[in-house]
């Protein structure tokens, strides 16, 4: 039987600055602005789906903020994630851009999209973002353990999450320890790769084991790692899909089955190679 109790309790997380997050996100990444991203964003928020991530850098800010608008779900009630693109100098005033992309007073989060110029010169932008009420929650994304620690050796306002390639492909144990370590919330991007993990054996022969599908079984993995997840899909019934996470639990040995599907020698990096 499921614990519907404990799916419960697993559906948000505390982040250290005390504001709460839901475990499960729809990400926006290579969703075109426009009727998709509006079309995908609305059919997330009627099924259930209370956490966008989207990104300057995504350039669907817009769609994102009309589709909540139009869904009638009050904003109090969704999650909304922004990431500031490291090319726009003044994370502050980008910060205020987006949210007159997204018609929305404030962000829940706001990170550092990648450390594109070092990682340090952002995070006082990010701190006065924070101050004037943009964002409630900043944080950063592909920063690896160095890189996290030289932004919170100069932090009046400690990054609370860190979002990165994390899969059972993408097993970043080191990673995910020193962010647990440093009260860092670890956010999985591509839990799915883009898609190329869904037809690994291993994860398919776990899946029809449950009479689960393989997406069903990374994105539980995430959760049972303790991450924060934001699978991708802008088709109503895999989006529905994507979100049926909370009524089954992966065995230790299916755990251990996907674990070893690591391909980055648990590595503390955030991604196998910088794009910037
Ligand atoms: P689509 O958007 O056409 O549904 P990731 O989250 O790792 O970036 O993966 C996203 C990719 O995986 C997209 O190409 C998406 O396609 C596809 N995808 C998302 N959910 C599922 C699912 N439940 N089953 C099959 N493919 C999926």
């Amino acid at each position: 039987m499921p614990d519907p109790i404990a799916g419960s309790q697993e559906r948000t997380r505390v982040l250290a600055d005390g504001s709460l997050i839901p475990t499960l996100g729809l990400g926006v990444w290579q969703v075109p602005d426009g009727p998709e991203c509006e079309g995908a964003v609305r059919t997330a928020l009627e099924l259930g789906y209370r956490h966008i991530d989207t990104a300057q850098a995504y350039g669907n800010e817009a769609s994102v903020g009309r589709a909540l608008r139009e869904s009638g779900v009050p904003r109090e009630e969704v999650f909304i994630t922004t990431k500031l693109n490291p090319r726009n100098r003044d994370p502050a005033a980008a910060a205020e851009q987006s949210l007159r992309a997204l018609g929305v007073d404030q962000v829940d989060l706001y990170i550092v999209h990648w450390p594109g110029g070092g990682p340090t010169w952002a995070w006082p932008g990010m701190e006065e973002a924070h101050q004037r009420g943009y964002a409630r929650s900043i944080g950063v994304s592909n920063f690896s353990v160095s890189e996290l620690d030289q932004v919170i050796a100069i932090a009046t306002v400690a990054p609370v999450l860190n979002q990165v390639q994390f899969s059972p492909f993408e097993y970043r144990r080191a990673l995910l320890a020193a962010c647990r370590e440093r009260q860092v919330a670890l956010e999985a991007y591509s839990p799915l790769g883009t898609g190329s993990h869904l037809s690994d054996p291993t994860v398919a022969g776990i899946a029809e084991a449950l009479g689960r599908t393989p997406a069903q079984v990374l994105l539980r993995w995430c959760i049972q790692r303790e991450t924060i997840v934001i699978p991708k899909s802008t088709h109503r019934e895999r989006l529905a899909e994507n979100a049926e996470l909370f009524d089954f639990a992966l065995s230790a040995d299916e755990l251990a089955a996907l674990d070893a599907l690591d391909r980055t020698g648990g590595t503390e990096r955030a991604r196998e190679r910088s794009w910037w």
